[in-house]
Parts: C-alpha cells; sequence; structure tokens
C-alpha cells in the first residue's frame, strides 16, 4: 500500500487537527452555548480520552501518511494537565515539523513557558472583541478580555509566532473590528475574521449573522488600504491581506461565502480518538478502539489510508445548495472535533 493517500478528489493528508479535550472553561454562545453545556451535559470521563502514549503512536501513523502540521485544539486544550508533555512528545519523539495550539488564551500566561520549553511552534489566540461587555457576552461568563491579552503578550515575549481568530458574528462584535485591527497592527500579530459558521447543532446559526468576508475587508480597507498576499502554503484556510502602509497583515476564513473545500488536507481526531474527515461530518472512524482491541502500527496506518482513500466531504462547498433545499444534515460540536 503507498504510504502517501489521495482522497476521492486528489486531495492528500497533511494537516491533523486533534481535541485533547472536549471541555472548555468558556461557553461561547456559537459554539457551547451554556444552555446545552450546563451541568448536566455528558462530556467524556478521562478514560475515554486518549492518553498520552496513545496519541504519540497515533500522531506516528498519520506522520508516514504525509501529516506535516498538527494543531491542538478542543475545547481549550490547555484544561488539559499533560499538554507541554503532548507537545514533547509530539515535537520531539515522533518529529512533526509544525506543532501548534489553537487557545482561548485565559491560561495561556500561566503555560506558555512550559509549552514553549517543550517545543510548540506557534499558537493562535481567539480575541472576538476589545470592548470588556462585548467580550463578556461572546464567551458566554463575562470574562475579562485582557487576561487574554496578557496570555499573548506573555507567549509573544517568549518568541512564539502569535495569530489571533475573532469570530464576526452581525450585531454583536462588528462594530468593534477596527479596534481590533488598531490594535495587533501595533503588536504585529495576524488577526483573522472568521464568518460565522452553522457548525454543531446547538447555535442557532443563520445566514443573516453572517457578516461576508467582502464587507469585512471593505470596511477594514476604507480605514487602511489593504492588498491581497498570495497563501503561505497550499491550502491555507486564511485569505490573507497585508495593510499597504507596512503595519502587518490580516487573514479572512470565509467558509461561508467563499469555501475553500478544493485544498482541503484536514484531518480531525476527537478527544475520544475518532478520525473525522470534515469539520462538518456527522460519523468518525474509531482510531482509538482500533489501537485498543490490539492493531499494530502497520494496522492503524492501513486503516486511516483506507479511511482517506475513500474520503470525498466537501460541506462548504455544499452549503448553499442544502440550505436552498432546507435539507440539513446531522453533525458534530467543534468542542468534540476540535475547531
Ligand atoms: P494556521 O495553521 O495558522 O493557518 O491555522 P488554521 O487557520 O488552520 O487554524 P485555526 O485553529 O486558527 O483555525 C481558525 C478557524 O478556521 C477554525 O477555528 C475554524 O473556524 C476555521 N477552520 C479551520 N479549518 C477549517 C476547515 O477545514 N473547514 C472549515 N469550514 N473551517 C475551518
Ligand atoms: N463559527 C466560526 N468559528 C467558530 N469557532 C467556534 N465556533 C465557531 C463558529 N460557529 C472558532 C473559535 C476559535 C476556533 C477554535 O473556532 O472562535 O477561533
Ligand atoms: Fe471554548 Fe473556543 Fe468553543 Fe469558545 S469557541 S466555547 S473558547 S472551544
Ligand atoms: Fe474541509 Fe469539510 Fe471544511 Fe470543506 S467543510 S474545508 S471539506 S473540513
Amino acid at each position: 500500500m503507498s504510504d502517501q493517500p489521495r482522497d476521492q478528489f486528489s486531495r492528500p493528508l497533511r494537516d491533523l487537527r486533534i481535541s485533547v479535550t472536549d471541555r472548555c472553561n468558556f461557553r461561547c454562545p456559537y459554539c457551547m452555548p451554556k444552555e446545552v453545556f450546563g451541568p448536566d451535559h455528558a462530556f467524556l470521563r478521562d478514560p475515554q480520552l486518549v492518553s498520552l502514549e496513545e496519541l504519540g503512536r497515533i500522531v506516528r501513523a498519520f506522520r508516514v501518511l504525509g501529516v506535516e502540521k498538527v494543531r491542538l485544539t478542543g475545547g481549550e486544550p490547555l484544561l488539559r494537565a499533560d499538554l507541554p508533555e503532548i507537545v514533547r512528545v509530539l515535537k520531539q519523539e515522533v518529529g512533526v515539523p509544525d506543532v501548534a495550539l489553537t487557545t482561548n488564551g485565559w491560561l495561556l500566561a500561566k503555560h506558555a513557558a512550559a509549552l514553549h520549553a517543550a517545543g510548540l511552534n506557534r499558537v493562535n489566540v481567539s480575541v472576538d472583541s476589545l470592548d470588556e461587555a462585548v467580550a463578556a457576552r461572546m464567551n458566554g461568563l463575562g470574562f475579562s478580555v485582557s487576561r487574554v491579552l496578557q496570555g499573548i503578550d506573555a507567549a509573544a515575549a517568549l518568541g512564539l509566532p502569535v495569530k489571533i481568530n475573532c469570530v464576526v458574528q452581525k450585531g454583536v462584535n462588528d462594530a468593534g473590528l477596527l479596534d481590533l485591527c488598531a490594535y495587533f497592527r501595533e503588536r504585529a500579530h495576524p488577526l483573522r475574521f472568521i464568518e460565522f459558521m452553522d457548525v454543531g447543532n446547538t447555535n442557532h446559526w443563520s445566514s443573516d449573522q453572517v457578516v461576508p468576508a467582502l464587507a469585512i475587508i471593505g470596511r477594514i480597507h476604507e480605514r487602511w488600504p489593504l492588498e491581497p498576499v498570495g497563501p503561505a502554503y497550499r491550502g491555507e484556510v486564511a485569505a490573507r491581506y497585508r495593510y499597504r502602509d507596512g503595519q502587518g497583515e490580516i487573514g479572512i476564513i470565509s467558509s461561508v461565502t467563499e469555501p475553500f473545500c478544493r485544498d482541503c488536507h484536514r484531518a480531525r481526531l476527537s478527544a475520544d480518538g475518532k478520525l473525522y474527515t470534515c469539520l462538518f461530518a456527522a460519523n468518525g472512524h474509531d482510531v482509538l478502539g482500533r489501537l485498543r482491541a490490539g492493531a499494530n502500527d502497520d494496522e492503524l496506518r492501513d486503516f486511516i489510508a483506507t479511511i482517506w482513500r475513500g474520503r470525498n466531504d466537501r460541506y462548504s462547498d455544499e452549503r448553499a445548495a442544502l440550505l436552498a433545499r432546507h435539507e440539513s444534515r446531522p453533525k458534530i460540536e467543534m468542542s468534540y472535533i476540535g475547531g
């Protein structure tokens, strides 16, 4: 069996996004609304989670199949106590070239040094607004954004490259986009705006809450003229623009108005070790189950390769047609599968 599988649309497997926990210390209404993810919600129990050792074996199999980049996500990955150990194993034992983290930043100041020492390459932090009242509403629990900003400073002071993610919801945080630009231009962190997506089943998504990428770009361009930059790598999710005055760049993740499935090289591993071939997939393939049933490394690799060869997902490309037909499909929650 050849080492580097291609899927049904000839897409290689290059990125692996791993959710290390389905828990989060925030309750952003667009992701884990607190009415749904309340005290009675059944989160995964510890024995169900992929252990450090298991993760090493699984990622080694993905590495053989072509994975170059691993992104640790959640839920909130910093809730997992062994996260620095996970980074160390992926970097030093498995030899993953690019290990990145996506976090809400609340616990970042505390853990940045250990993650950096373990070999973490870079970090993406969510900041939806600099306005305390808006930020408090968007994290669902009234938390202050200033602590997140301190986490970003701590990571940057260690030399970790930082990018900022902002989910844009019409009428909620879109009035503050220029403030975010001003703040992160000064600090030279690329800021990426994400169109609000219909992930999961619980966030009451509707298309009129989406601010289209073009409108976001237009607003910023009026204040600080922009020009497009080519992607940093094939299949980059964000379309990049630089400020003409040389003060850094922004990105737009337009999975609603301009989907990018064509170049999607991403697989996702849930916190309980299931492989999902799309953010919007309803069913996962139980990689951890195979491993725990005694599969050896070659069997694990072949199992994953076969799934990838059969992959034909392109949900965001199909979304408009599905919506027009008032069809919906069952989906899994983003906090479980990893953003
Ligand atoms: P870089 O490696 O820094 O380019 O990061 P990234 O953009 O791949 O990762 P990040 O976790 O920062 O992703 C930002 C957001 O983009 C995610 O939270 C999702 O909202 C969205 N996104 C990432 N990958 C996909 C994908 O495969 N499909 C869709 N529809 N959205 C995605
Ligand atoms: N639409 C767009 N982005 C989302 N994220 C979470 N839920 C949604 C959604 N419904 C983003 C977070 C973070 C990343 C992990 O996923 O803001 O940047
Ligand atoms: Fe937690 Fe991130 Fe989801 Fe917000 S978007 S609830 S921080 S996982
Ligand atoms: Fe990839 Fe699915 Fe997102 Fe399309 S919708 S870019 S196939 S994860």
